[in-house]
C-alpha cells in the first residue's frame, strides 16, 4: 500500500513553512494573471495559427481555439480549486501526493518535466528563429536547423540567471515584456480588422477531404484514434476543426503554471482562481479574435499560411511589410516570457519533490538573500539549455502537449478524490457540479490526447516507463514521508 501513501494537506502546507525551504510570498491576483499570459501567448498563436488553418481547418480554426480554450477552462476550474486548496509549489504534483498517492505523484511530477522543461527548450528555438528574422543573423548564431543552437542557449542562460535573483525581479522583467506582446497581439487585431475580407473567409468550414498522404504517411504518424480504429485520415471538415484543436492546445500551456507559484502569492485562495480563470478568459478572446482576423487576411489555401511567421506573412501578403517587423518584435518578447515562466515552473516542481526527498533533498536548499531554489534553478537551466542546444526538437512540441494534458487528466480526478476523501477542507473556490465538470474535463483532454499520433504516445510511454523505474530506484527509499511512517511520525 505505501505506493498510495498520501501526505495530507496540511503537512503539505506545515512544510513549507520550514526555514530553509520557505519561499517569499508577495504575488498578488494581477501578478498572477500576468504570469499566466506571460507564458500562455506564445508559439501557439505566432506561429501555428496559420499552419493548422492551411492544413487542418481553414477559417473554422476560430472554433478550434474556442474548443481548446473550453477544454482548458474544465480544467482550470479544477486547478482553481486545487490551487486554491493545497497552496503549495509543485502544483499537479502536489495536488496529486495529497489525493492519489506518492506513486502517481511522482508519475506526475516526470511527466511535467515534459510539459515544463521540453516546453521551454521547444519555445527557445523558436525564439532563435524569430530573432534571427528580426535581425537577419547568421544561421550559425540563430534559426539555422545547424546545431548547436548558439541563440536558444543563449537565452536559456540568461533567463536562468534572471530567475535565480529573484522571482518578483523576474515578475517584473515579465510584465514589462508581457506588455508588449499583448500590445503586438492587440495590434494585430486591431490593424488587421481593415483588411480582412469576406471571400477569404469562406467556405468557413472548407469540405472534409482525404489527407494528403505526404503529409499524412502511415503507421506512426497517424492518430491513435485513426489507428484504433483504422479509419482513413481526412482533414478539415468538422474532424479538421478537432484536430487543430488538438495542435493549437499547445497555445493555452501555461495558465496551469501559475498553480505552481502558489505558495508565493499572498492570498492564494481568492487571488489563485483569479489568476487561473482571468488569464485564461482573456487569451481565449485574443486567440479567437486574432485567428479571424490572419484567416480573413489571407486565404488558409495560400501557402504563406504555412510558414513559420504566418501572422507576418498575413501582413506582408497585404502589402504592410513594416507591420510584420513589428510582429516579430512582439514574437521575440512574447517567446522570451514563454520560457522563463516555464522554466519558473519546472524549477518549482522540482523543487517541491525534492523538498519531499523523492529527489536529493539537498536540491531544495532556498538561496538565504534572494529567497529563490537556486540549485534547483540552476540544474533546470542547464537541462533546458542542453536540450535547446543540441537536440532537434521539430517533433517535439506534440510531447510537450501529451505531457500537459495527462497532468490535466490526473487533477481532474483528484478533485473528485479530494471532495470524498477530505470533505471538510476549507475550499475558497469551488469547481461548481461535482463530479460532472471534472468528469467532463477528463473525457475531454482525453479526446485531445488520442488525436495526436501514435508515435507521439510512443515516446510518452518511452518517458514514463523510465521515470517509474527511476522511482523504485530513489524515490520510494527517500521519501520524507515513507521514513517518517516507517518511524511512527507520519
Ligand atoms: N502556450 C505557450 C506557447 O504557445 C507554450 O508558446
Amino acid at each position: 500500500m505505501s505506493l498510495f501513501r498520501t501526505k495530507t494537506v496540511e503537512r503539505s502546507i506545515a512544510e513549507t513553512d520550514e526555514p530553509d525551504h520557505r519561499l517569499k510570498k508577495d504575488l498578488s491576483a494581477w501578478d498572477l494573471t500576468v504570469f499566466g499570459v506571460g507564458v500562455m501567448i506564445g508559439t501557439g498563436i505566432f506561429v501555428l495559427t496559420g499552419q493548422e488553418a492551411h492544413k487542418n481547418a481553414g477559417p473554422a480554426i476560430v472554433l478550434s481555439f474556442v474548443i481548446a480554450g473550453v477544454v482548458c477552462g474544465l480544467a482550470a476550474l479544477c486547478y482553481a480549486e486545487f490551487a486554491s486548496t493545497v497552496p503549495v509549489a509543485g502544483s499537479a504534483y502536489t495536488f496529486s501526493y495529497a489525493t492519489l498517492g506518492e506513486f502517481i505523484a511522482w508519475i506526475i511530477g516526470w511527466d511535467l518535466v515534459l510539459e515544463l522543461a521540453l516546453g521551454a527548450a521547444v519555445v527557445s528555438r523558436g525564439w532563435s528563429a524569430y530573432l534571427q528574422e528580426l535581425f537577419d543573423l547568421p544561421t550559425w548564431l540563430a534559426g539555422g536547423d545547424a546545431l548547436p543552437d548558439i541563440a536558444a542557449i543563449a537565452i536559456v542562460v540568461g533567463l536562468t540567471t534572471l530567475a535565480v535573483f529573484g522571482t518578483k525581479l523576474s515578475g517584473r522583467f515579465t510584465g514589462v515584456l508581457v506588455v508588449v506582446k499583448v500590445a503586438v497581439v492587440l495590434f494585430v487585431i486591431v490593424a488587421g480588422l481593415f483588411f480582412v475580407k469576406a471571400a477569404n473567409l469562406t467556405p468557413f468550414v472548407p469540405a472534409s477531404q482525404p489527407a494528403d498522404p505526404k503529409n499524412v504517411g502511415s503507421g506512426l504518424d497517424s492518430t491513435l484514434l485513426q489507428s484504433i480504429f483504422g479509419v482513413e485520415p481526412t482533414v478539415f471538415g468538422i474532424y479538421g476543426i478537432i484536430a487543430a484543436a488538438s495542435v493549437v492546445f499547445f497555445a493555452f500551456i501555461g495558465f496551469d503554471i501559475v498553480a505552481t507559484s502558489a505558495e508565493e502569492t499572498k492570498n492564494p485562495q481568492r487571488d489563485m482562481p483569479r489568476g487561473i480563470i482571468g488569464s485564461l478568459a482573456i487569451v481565449t478572446v485574443l486567440y479567437a479574435a486574432v485567428a479571424f482576423v490572419v484567416t480573413g487576411m489571407l486565404k488558409y489555401s495560400d501557402d504563406r499560411m504555412n510558414t513559420g511567421a504566418p501572422l507576418a506573412a498575413a501582413f506582408s501578403a497585404n502589402g504592410l511589410e513594416w507591420a510584420s517587423k513589428i510582429i516579430s518584435v512582439g514574437a521575440v518578447a512574447g517567446l522570451t516570457t514563454v520560457v522563463l515562466v516555464l522554466m519558473l515552473g519546472q524549477a518549482r516542481v522540482l523543487f517541491a519533490m525534492a523538498r519531499d526527498g523523492l529527489l536529493p533533498q539537498g536540491l531544495a536548499k532556498v538561496h538565504p538573500r534572494f529567497g529563490t531554489p537556486y540549485k534547483i534553478t540552476i540544474i533546470t537551466g542547464a537541462f533546458v539549455a542542453v536540450l535547446a542546444g543540441f537536440v532537434p526538437l521539430d517533433e517535439l512540441s506534440k510531447l510537450v502537449s501529451i505531457g500537459t494534458l495527462f497532468a490535466f487528466v490526473v487533477v481532474s480526478a483528484g478533485v473528485i478524490v479530494l471532495r470524498r476523501t477530505r470533505p471538510e477542507l476549507d475550499r475558497a473556490f469551488r469547481v461548481p457540479l461535482v463530479p460532472l465538470i471534472p468528469v467532463l474535463s477528463i473525457a475531454a483532454c482525453l479526446w485531445l490526447m488520442v488525436n495526436l499520433s501514435v508515435e507521439t504516445w510512443l515516446r510518452f510511454l518511452v518517458w514514463m516507463v523510465l521515470g517509474i523505474v527511476l522511482y523504485f530506484v530513489y524515490g520510494r527509499r527517500h521519501s520524507r514521508l515513507g521514513i517518517d511512517q516507517a518511524a511512527g511520525k507520519a
